[in-house]
């Protein structure tokens, strides 16, 4: 089948694929989210009785740009939109839904004819993978990914690593090489990016995967920062970091710092959809000496939930189970996460291999990418994405604290010198009576 438009050579490449996964990583205004609509309507949803997604990471993502996207593209199909569904239902009884990605455990009992996941860099890998399960119509069932190059998470690990766990295509071009359709005051804003921004100008212009802008934490390297697991030593102070969560992953990380004041996350609990009675009783699997401490969210210290008549907070509940948190000294916010990435680049900061969450959620951290807001990410008002963080803002909660270094180990010549002294200052110990002694008597 021929697109029903005219597309250029890369829209082409991709509109033809029939892998399993076809992916379009492309610069900032290169016609990926064009083509992708194209295909997802005139190709997948043209097959009678069959149902289709489009998403985002985030529901606000899907209300504020990729629905009123699709229908100012194609007006013509606003009149079978359902608001209360977030879906078009064709007259040809297929079906378009609108979905959101955030959340892995919100996608199933489907099967599907193709999804579209725009901006597939936000989403996280556990629920492309559940995507991929749901796309069981057909041999010719599709995942369409548009996405900005993202060398560091799953996506560059997939299309860049040879990981992928299914055939695909990809499909990669530059911004100008959709110039014929776009305004010149837009090239000449790209343009200036050369000069203003050369990190953004290449990776979001460009397309370069070896580009770590828009990285919270553009320190963090795993070859640097994640280190084999070792038994800790119990004289390092330890403790556990906690970010509550119901609908998102509540997540715990256990660290231990040493006596020159690094760092070590030495374990992880990660698991969404559970009560604080529950992680509770994870927490206290593991020995006590190493949840003395516990610092958490400010914000569980609120006392919203109703618990026999009384209101009680998140906190209140943790304590009745045995684990007493106290409140971080304070919230997250763009200064504090720059101290973390001072220490990430003092190499203050060491992760074992074990925190696998930890190590995904720290890597993939990005600023939220509104294109013209996101160029002015040293503006206070730019945000983290409040997507995947959960391990980053635990970890923000333990350096904000300062931790504090372990006593230093008393070095073998000290502990020797102490030793000698109280011999020789304290009275001598009675000598037994011996033999010789009895002998010796006048
Ligand atoms: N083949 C085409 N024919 C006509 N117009 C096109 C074509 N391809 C893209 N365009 C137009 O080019 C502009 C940029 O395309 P689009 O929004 O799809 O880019 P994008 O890669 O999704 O950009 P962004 O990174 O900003 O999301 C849009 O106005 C779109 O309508
Ligand atoms: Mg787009």
């Amino acid at each position: 089948m021929t697109a029903p438009v005219s597309l250029n050579a890369h829209q082409s490449e991709f509109w033809s694929s029939r892998a399993r996964i076809a992916a379009f990583i492309a610069g900032w205004g290169s016609g990926k989210s064009f083509v992708a609509r194209l295909k997802l309507l005139t190709y997948h949803l043209a097959v009678p009785g069959v149902e289709c997604w489009a998403g985002m990471a985030s529901y606000r993502q899907i209300e504020d740009s990729l629905i009123p996207d699709f229908f100012r593209a194609l007006p013509q199909l606003e009149r079978y939109f359902s608001k209360g569904e977030l879906s078009v239902s064709l007259p040809n009884r297929s079906k378009l839904m609108f979905r959101y990605f955030e959340d892995p455990e919100k996608i199933s009992n489907v099967n599907l004819r193709a999804c579209w996941v725009e901006q597939a860099e936000s989403v996280p890998e556990e629920s492309i993978i559940r995507l991929l399960g749901r796309l069981r119509h057909s041999d010719e069932a599709q995942l369409l990914l548009t996405a900005n190059t993202a060398g560091q998470n799953w996506l560059g690990r997939w299309l860049k690593g040879g990981q992928s766990p299914y055939p695909f295509t990809l499909t990669e071009a530059d911004s100008f090489s959709n110039r014929e359709h776009l305004p010149a005051h837009y090239l000449a804003f790209l343009e200036r990016l050369r000069a203003t921004r050369p990190a953004a100008y290449q990776r979001f212009v460009l397309n370069s995967w070896a580009s770590t802008e828009g990285a919270v934490w553009p320190q963090f390297s795993e070859a640097v920062h994640v280190i084999d697991p070792f038994p800790v030593p119990e004289t390092w102070r330890q403790g556990i970091s906690l970010d509550h969560g119901y609908r998102n992953p509540t997540a715990v990380l256990w660290w231990a710092v040493d006596q020159d004041g690094v760092v070590y996350l030495v374990d992880e609990h990660y698991e969404a959809g559970k009560v604080a009675e529950h992680h509770a009783a994870k927490i206290k699997e593991r020995p006590v000496h190493t949840w003395q401490d516990a610092v958490a969210d400010q914000s569980i210290f609120a006392k919203t939930q109703q618990e026999g008549g009384m209101l009680v907070s998140v906190a209140d509940r943790y304590l009745t189970h045995g684990i007493p948190v106290r409140p971080a000294s304070r919230k997250v916010d763009g200064e504090l996460l720059a101290v973390v990435g001072e220490w990430f680049e003092r190499r203050q900061i060491k992760i074992f291999r074990n925190c696998v969450n930890t190590i995904r959620e720290i890597r993939d951290y990005e600023w939220t990418k509104h294109k013209q807001s996101y160029l002015d990410k040293h503006d206070p008002q730019e945000r983290p994405r409040d997507i995947g963080d959960h391990t980053c803002d635990c970890l923000a909660y333990l350096i904000a604290d300062r931790p504090i270094p372990a006593l230093p180990a008393l070095p073998l010549s000290i502990l020797e010198t102490v030793r000698r002294r109280r011999w020789d200052y304290e009275e001598p110990e009675p000598q037994p009576e011996t033999q010789a002694g009895i002998a010796g008597l006048p």
